[in-house]
């Protein structure tokens, strides 16, 4: 499939004004593929007649693309954007325009630990935007710079300045990340294409690949509910997901990590949807076997709610982290970044021993939720921070994201904030040592029988309202 095109032919090509070429293709991702030390997925839409539209990339040290290969993408049509009920840049109520081509290619044969650079062509014109990038893993170390709950919105362009800002200020306290994550709620509703197309021209989604997780905003319409589809199709995410969550849920391996996403929007409908999360989870751990050695898991909504510590999902997933030894588990949708002691067993234990719970603050300055004093779990919660400065928007201005260094033998996690009088702070730095999933483990402690619970509802929305953007 991959062919070497001569140099001057590239370079003709790149230097060719194609004066539609900027309008006709949008929303373009790196995104992980399964093994993201050789292979790389890119995404890409572009207009219902754009139909040879093809992917040239090449070593970002090769300066002239001269060594640059093309890659037929391969499409799909999709409407399900088209005639959404959504709003406009200018606060205007409108039904988004919305059917084009999906394109994406899986990038394979790639050299490990080494950036790459790329741009769509449309036919034989390469686009004349500049080049996108992003970094092989198999460095022996790696950084993710995670953030959290943008929710975009075209109407309020400041949400998407603050996040840039946060990134911004993480990325000069730590110039070497090699990808960006997010636990979700990246736009504010799904459903709206246009939310999606600004967010990916945002500096994060051209220079690193993304990694993405959906939340309960990217699965939601403005109205009437939501579907999975948007968050599919916004990104080109692997399609290893179990029946129904292709391209939702999936699994990547970056470094000596198995990363594996969920859909709470899914989990959520019944006991049976969450077993069967569990149970594809389970598999893939023992199917990728040896290709991994610590395992990530993420989802979107909160392990524990920081206004008071009570415990949310955490209860949902503790057996499984401690069964499978995984070392740290994501989340966001609270709003207020939080980190656990490492935990097994629902007690505190020595570092490698147990699992490190985490969420990520939002970072749009303006949903912010306000951490308060933990009157529950206070032993097992080693950290929360939120702004505490009300925003027009009714709750407080967070904006924070984390920066996440995964070491061979230990992981380095730090909150970056913009505080509230606008300079950068760097806060809970903490570093753990960690086990591969599979190492014995001598030392952890016999487990307790269970002790019986009382019976209470999970909180699973704390912020999200279905009208709110
Ligand atoms: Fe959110």
């Amino acid at each position: 499939m991959q062919n070497h095109i001569p140099s001057l032919l590239v370079l003709s090509l790149i230097s060719m004004v194609h004066t539609s070429a900027r309008a006709e293709v949008r929303a373009i991702t790196a995104n992980p593929a399964e093994d993201c030390s050789t292979q790389m997925n890119i995404g890409w839409h572009a207009d219902l007649d754009d139909t040879s539209c093809s992917l040239v990339y090449t070593r970002k040290s090769d300066a002239t693309w001269a060594k640059s290969k093309k890659v037929a993408g391969k499409f799909q049509r999709s409407e399900v954007f088209a005639g959404i009920d959504s709003k406009s840049s200018d606060g205007k109520d409108w039904k988004e325009e919305a059917r084009f081509l999906d394109y994406g290619v899986t990038l394979t044969g790639l050299k490990p630990d080494t950036e790459y650079m790329y741009k769509v062509a449309v036919g034989d014109a390469v686009s004349t935007d500049s080049a996108r990038y992003f970094k092989t893993a198999g460095a022996s170390k790696f950084t993710f710079l995670w953030f959290s709950d943008a929710h975009a919105y075209t109407p309020i362009p400041n949400r998407v300045r603050n996040m840039n800002t946060v990134i911004d200020a993480a990325l000069k306290i730590e110039p070497s990340v090699d990808f960006v994550f997010s636990t979700g709620d990246v736009v504010a509703w799904g459903g709206s294409y246009s939310f999606w197309t600004k967010l990916f021209e945002q500096p994060f989604a051209l220079n690193y690949m993304f990694a993405d997780v959906i939340g309960n905003h990217d699965w939601m319409m403005r109205r009437n509910g939501g579907n999975n589809k948007f968050f599919a199709v916004a990104h080109n995410n692997p399609t290893n997901g179990y029946a129904g969550q292709e391209g939702v849920c999936y699994w990547f391996i970056y470094g000596d990590v198995l990363f594996l996403t969920f859909n709470n929007e899914q989990m959520k409908t019944s006991p049976q949807a969450e077993t069967e999360a569990k149970t594809w989870a389970a598999g893939v751990i023992k199917k990728q076997k040896g290709k991994y050695k610590r395992i990530f898991i993420a989802e979107h909504y909160q392990w524990f709610d920081g206004r008071n510590g009570k415990s949310s999902w955490y209860d949902h997933w503790k057996d499984f982290c401690d069964e499978h030894h995984v070392t740290l588990a994501l989340s966001g949708n609270n709003h207020i970044y939080e980190r656990t002691h490492t935990l097994w067993d629902d007690q505190v234990v020595s570092d490698s021993l147990g699992t490190v719970y985490m969420e990520a603050p939002s970072c749009d300055g303006e949903r912010g939720v306000e951490a308060g004093p933990l009157t529950m779990n206070a032993d097992k919660l080693a950290f929360t921070y939120s702004s505490h400065v009300p925003s027009s928007g009714g709750q407080v201005k967070t904006i924070g994201c984390v920066l996440v260094d995964v070491g061979p033998k230990s992981i380095k996690t730090r909150l970056v904030y913009i505080d509230d009088n606008g300079q950068v702070q760097t806060a809970d730095e903490h570093t753990f040592a960690t086990l591969p999933s599979n190492a014995p483990r001598p030392n952890l402690p016999k487990k307790r029988p269970p002790i019986p619970k009382p019976t209470e509802t999970t909180a699973t929305q704390i912020t999200s309202g279905t009208m709110t953007e």
